[in-house]
C-alpha cells in the first residue's frame, strides 16, 4: 500500500485534548507573552509576540519582546513610531519584512480600524505578514476562536501522534485537518499553546520524552516504534552559495559608513556597510576595488564571514580602510572643488549613507549579517567568522 493511503489510527479526540490540557495545567511554559493561567492575554501582545516567534525560538524572543512593550505600550505607540526605530529596534532578530509588516499593519488597525484587532481568522490573514498559521495562533490565544495552529513543532507532534509516514511538505494539509479534529469545544488559546510546549519540552525533533508524555498510550508513532523517525521530510534542496566584498571604513574618530539597503527586498531598509554585487565568485582585487565606496588604501581581512539565508548562503570577504579626518556626514566632492583628505563617494552612496559612531552601532538598524562583517572588519585579521543563527527555528 502507498504510504500515503497507510490506515491511520485516530486517538478519541475527546480524551486526547482534556489530556493535553491537564498536562498544560501542570507543566506550561511561563512565557513573558502568556496571560495567567484562566485569563486571556491582551490581542496585542498575543500579536506582537506570534509575529516575532515566526521562524524564531521563543528563547530568542523574550528580550525583543519585553524591550518592544516597553517602548510601545499599545497599537497605538507602535503606529506612532518612525519605521527606522521599529527596524532599529528589530536588530537582530532576522527576517526583517516581519518588522516591516508589522509596523504597516499597527497603523491599519490604529488608522483604519479605531485600534481593534480583526477577530476572525480571514480578517487576521488579511494583516500584512499574517499566514494560515499565525492567524489560527492570534485567534485561538486572544479570541479563543476553535481554530488550529499548526507550525512545524506541532506537525512533528501530529505526525507521531497519527504516525503520518508522507513527507513533508506533501503531508501538511492532512496534518492541519488532524490538528483540528483535535481542538476541543473550549479553552482553544490553551490547546495551541499547550500542543507548542508538548513539541517544544516533550515530543523534540532527537530522542522525544515519550515516557513524560501525555500522549503517551494514544500515540501511533510511539506503538509503532517510529516516532523519532517522523515527520518524514522530502528531498531537501541545496541552497546555492553566493559571494561578494564588503568595505568596512572608519573614519579619524572611528565612526564607521553605513548605507541604507533599498526599502524593498532582502533585509529591506536596514543599514549595511559598503557592499559589492553577491555573484558566484569573489571579486578579484581589481574588481572589488572598483566596487570600493571611494579609492583608499583598502586592505583585506584575511578569513571570510559566511551567513546562511533560507534561500542562499553568503560569504563575504571583507576590506577595510581608515580615512584620516572626522567627518560627521559623507561628503559628495566633484572632481573639480573641495580638496579635503575624504575621497568622494560613489554618487549612489552619497545620498543614503552615513557614518554612523562605533558606540552607537548597538543601536543601529543593523541586521546581524552586518554586524559581523563590521566586526570582522574593526577585528580585522582576526579569526574565520562563521554563522550562528541560533535564533532561527530548525
Ligand atoms: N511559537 C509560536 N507561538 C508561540 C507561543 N505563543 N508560545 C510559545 N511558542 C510559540
Amino acid at each position: 500500500m502507498p504510504k500515503s493511503r497507510a490506515k491511520v489510527q485516530k486517538p478519541d479526540s475527546g480524551t486526547a485534548a482534556a489530556r493535553l490540557l491537564a498536562w498544560y495545567d501542570v507543566h506550561r511554559r511561563a512565557l513573558p507573552w502568556r496571560a495567567p493561567p484562566g485569563r486571556r492575554q491582551e490581542p496585542y501582545r498575543v500579536w506582537l509576540s506570534e509575529i516575532m516567534l515566526q521562524q524564531t525560538t521563543a528563547a530568542a524572543v523574550a528580550g525583543y519582546y519585553r524591550n518592544f512593550l516597553s517602548r510601545w505600550p499599545n497599537i497605538e505607540a507602535l503606529a506612532a513610531a518612525p519605521l527606522d526605530d521599529v527596524l532599529a529596534a528589530w536588530s537582530g532578530l532576522g527576517y526583517y519584512a516581519r518588522a516591516r509588516n508589522l509596523h504597516s499593519s499597527a497603523r491599519m488597525i490604529a488608522r483604519e480600524m479605531n485600534g481593534r484587532f480583526p477577530q476572525t481568522v480571514e480578517g487576521l490573514k488579511a494583516l500584512p505578514g499574517i499566514g494560515a498559521y499565525t492567524a489560527g495562533a492570534i485567534a485561538a490565544i486572544a479570541f479563543d476562536v476553535k481554530e488550529a495552529a499548526v507550525d512545524a513543532n506541532a506537525e512533528r507532534v501530529l505526525a507521531r501522534l497519527y504516525a503520518v509516514e508522507e513527507t513533508l511538505p506533501r503531508a501538511k494539509p492532512q496534518l492541519r485537518r488532524f490538528g483540528q479534529e483535535l481542538m476541543p469545544e473550549s479553552r482553544a488559546g490553551d490547546f495551541v499553546q499547550a500542543l507548542m510546549d508538548l513539541g517544544a519540552t516533550i515530543c523534540t525533533p532527537r530522542r522525544p520524552d515519550c515516557e513524560n508524555c501525555p500522549w503517551t498510550e494514544e500515540c501511533e508513532g510511539r506503538k509503532r516504534g517510529i516516532a523519532e523517525t517522523l515527520p518524514r521530510k522530502g528531498a531537501l534542496r541545496a541552497r546555492p552559495l553566493k559571494r561578494g566584498a564588503a568595505f568596512v571604513v572608519r573614519d579619524g574618530t572611528g565612526a564607521v559608513l553605513l548605507v541604507k539597503r533599498p526599502e524593498k527586498g532582502l533585509l529591506g531598509g536596514m543599514l549595511e556597510p559598503p557592499l559589492g554585487p553577491w555573484a558566484a565568485a569573489f571579486p578579484s582585487a581589481d574588481e572589488a576595488l572598483r566596487q570600493a565606496p571611494f579609492a583608499a588604501p583598502w586592505r583585506k581581512c584575511a578569513g571570510v564571514v559566511r551567513h546562511g539565508f533560507t534561500h542562499f548562503e553568503l560569504e563575504i570577504e571583507v576590506w577595510t580602510a581608515e580615512v584620516d579626518r572626522g567627518c560627521p556626514a559623507p561628503i559628495r566632492r566633484n572632481s573639480s572643488g573641495n580638496a579635503g583628505k575624504m575621497p568622494a563617494l560613489r554618487p549612489i552612496l552619497a545620498d543614503n549613507a552615513k557614518w554612523i559612531p562605533v558606540e552607537k552601532l548597538a543601536d543601529a538598524a543593523l541586521p546581524t549579517v552586518m554586524r559581523k562583517i563590521i566586526a570582522h572588519g574593526l577585528n580585522s585579521g582576526g579569526a574565520l567568522v562563521t554563522q550562528t543563527r541560533s535564533a532561527r527555528k530548525r
